[in-house]
């Protein structure tokens, strides 16, 4: 299998920056917002993901993609349970806050532990207690595979979307 490093890539205007059109490209596929918060009782990490995915049902795996030299992920990786906290759309704050870089603000955010003792927020749509199990290479990206240890009743509210570069809720479509 090829990995794609010296593969040309078709369909890129001339004279336009291929990282860019790639990125103005995937602008256009939507992806939820997550909040991965560490142990509890460490020093408070939690990291801002559009990248969280269902990867196996038997066994439950989850995972999601870090950017290699995240400085966030490396103060991240020191925990060895995790808890992916999917926002509610109120929750656009919160992602603003704590993606900005630097030593993660979690002033006025609400969380206590999880029930695996990490970072769990209050008021989000979903949380999935989780163990890391595995990191792959994934270009400028490592994938982080998880393990899933606990999972919470979904509230039913709405979630969080990225999309365009923008924050968005989840709108249903006209039917007719
Ligand atoms: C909506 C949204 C989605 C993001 N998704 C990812 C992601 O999937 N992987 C990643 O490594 N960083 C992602 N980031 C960036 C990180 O949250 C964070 O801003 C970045 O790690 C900060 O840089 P630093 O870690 O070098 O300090 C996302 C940011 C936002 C606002």
């Amino acid at each position: 299998m090829s990995d794609g490093r010296n593969h040309e890539v078709g369909g890129i205007p001339v004279g336009s920056d291929a990282a860019a059109y790639f990125r103005h490209v995937m602008a256009a596929v939507p992806t939820s917002v997550v909040a991965v918060g560490g142990r509890a009782d460490l020093d408070p990490v939690v990291m801002i993901l559009g990248s969280f995915t269902s990867v196996s049902l038997d066994p439950m795996l989850v995972g999601f993609f870090v950017g290699r030299e995240a400085a966030r992920w490396k103060m991240l990786r020191a925990s060895d349970r995790f808890c992916v906290n999917v926002l509610d759309e109120t929750q656009a704050w919160i992602s603003e806050q704590l993606a900005r870089p630097g030593e993660p603000d979690l002033s006025s955010i609400d969380w206590s532990p999880s029930s695996g003792g990490a970072i769990a927020i209050a008021g989000t749509v979903a949380r999935f207690d989780v163990t890391p199990i595995a990191e792959h290479d994934a270009g400028d990206h490592l994938f982080v595979l998880c393990r899933v240890d606990y999972l919470e009743e979904p509230t039913g509210s709405s979630p969080l979307v990225y999309h365009d570069g923008q924050y968005r809720g989840v709108r249903v479509p006209d039917s007719g």
